[in-house]
């Protein structure tokens, strides 16, 4: 069987619901040659081009203990928060023998891929492990933008269950915050996994070793990650992080920790209630007991000053937002238009065309392309190349 490789301009198909779309892997941005590819600890996610409208998506390929017959189920699932703020990469498909059975036979590694929206930005990973700086007002700008994802989230009784820096993409000139790895996404009524989360080094509660996926999964983490961001205006917490993440892991809850009251002192300087906070979430026995998302929300907004706007304004630009499920945008609305790039082999034939976007319940898959494009040539054969700079979970 064909492993799923994919090289810089690799064009491959892929057949979802009997359509067949052409995409084209893209270079990574600091390895001419090689398809830009990121290993997270799941999966590797591609990102690729559908050549008939441009459109970048991500292509996350699970790793093999991975493949879990319920992605389907739970992928389904989650195109119903795909209009949620900050959960635009619910809106999804997740490659299955009922959906793309050429696709899956010929390359089994496919099965149960994830194609998605490509989000653009920067992750929180990168700008830790970059030392990237912030200005204070940008920090706090960050900081409101999470806690109002994450206050939007806890209001709808959902945790995203693994808030880590890998999770977390923001827009560097807007600080508008998408969170990934949405699969172990808690909600009211949905499925317990099989493999409960435990969350990602750095940003673990000393509770977390048992798993962590209920309503009030993500208070820790997000406690944690707010206070990296908020901080992170101030060299001393730079100068200090311990690597891809500000506290190392063993020091987390640690009252002997050094590196903890640098960081207290920093979201002090906004207001003394942060640090509040921080130390709450920092004593807490149990994830209850950290302060709730809405609390920190509440006190970020409060800290900001007039002319720092308090709350996520800008819609997100691939979907609508609000509670009720909203009427599709027009076809082409919805994904961020970016260069070409491409990858992988697979097999000829090919459609193309605009790819219409799923708001939510009831209308069509957003990979329901329109008009059917004329069949492609057997994609370049290129051999496995492995991504040398991206490793994140
Ligand atoms: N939709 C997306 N848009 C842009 N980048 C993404 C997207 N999904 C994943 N990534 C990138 O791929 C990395 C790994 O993806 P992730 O879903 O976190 O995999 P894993 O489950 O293995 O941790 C992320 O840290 C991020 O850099
Ligand atoms: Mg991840």
């Amino acid at each position: 069987m064909p492993t799923f490789d994919l090289s810089a301009d690799d064009r491959f198909i892929l057949e979802i619901d009997a359509q067949r779309i052409e995409f084209i892997a893209r270079e990574h941005p600091n390895a001419p040659g090689i398809a830009h590819a990121i290993e997270g600890g799941k999966a590797t996610v591609y990102r690729v081009t559908d050549t008939a409208t441009q459109k970048d998506y991500a292509l996350k390929v699970m790793k093999q203990q991975h493949r879990d017959p319920a992605l389907t189920d739970i992928c389904q699932r989650l195109r119903a928060l795909s209009t949620v703020r900050g959960l635009a990469a619910c809106d999804r498909v997740c490659l299955t023998d009922a959906s793309s059975g050429p696709t899956v036979r010929r390359y089994p590694d496919l099965r149960y891929a994830i194609l998605m929206q490509w989000i653009t930005g920067r992750t929180w990973f990168d700008t830790i492990r970059s030392r990237g700086q912030l200005r204070m007002p940008d920090a706090l700008r960050l900081g409101l933008r999470l806690a109002s994802v994450l206050d939007e989230l806890e209001g709808r009784k959902l945790s995203h269950c693994d808030i880590a820096g890998g999770n977390v993409i923001f827009d560097p000139t807007t600080f508008e915050i998408e969170l990934i790895d949405v699969e172990d996404v808690y909600g009211p009524g949905f499925e317990r996994p099989r493999a409960v989360p435990l969350g990602t080094q750095g940003y673990q509660h000393r509770k977390s070793a048992g798993g962590q996926w209920s309503a009030d999964a993500d208070r820790f983490a997000g406690a944690v990650m707010l206070a990296e961001m908020l901080g992170w205006y101030d060299h001393r917490v730079r100068d200090n992080a311990w690597g891809e993440t500000y506290f190392e892991p063993d020091e987390l809850q640690d009252e002997n920790s050094w590196r903890y009251p640098i960081l207290r002192r920093a979201l002090e300087a906004f207001s003394l209630s942060l640090g509040i906070l921080l130390e709450r979430a920092w004593r807490s026995i149990e994830l209850a007991e950290c302060p709730s998302l809405a609390e920190w929300q509440r006190h970020l907004e409060t800290a900001a000053p007039p002319d720092v706007d308090r709350r996520s304004v800008a819609k997100p630009r691939w979907v609508p937002l609000g509670p009720v499920p909203p009427p599709p945008p027009p076809p082409g609305t919805t994904f961020l238009p970016l260069p070409i790039e491409s990858i992988a082999n697979t097999s000829a034939g090919g459609w193309t065309g605009p790819i219409e976007h799923d708001a939510m319940h009831g209308s069509p898959p957003f990979w329901k392309a329109l008009p059917v494009a004329a069949a492609s040539a057997d994609p370049p054969s290129s051999p496995a190349q492995p991504d040398p700079t991206d490793r994140r979970t």
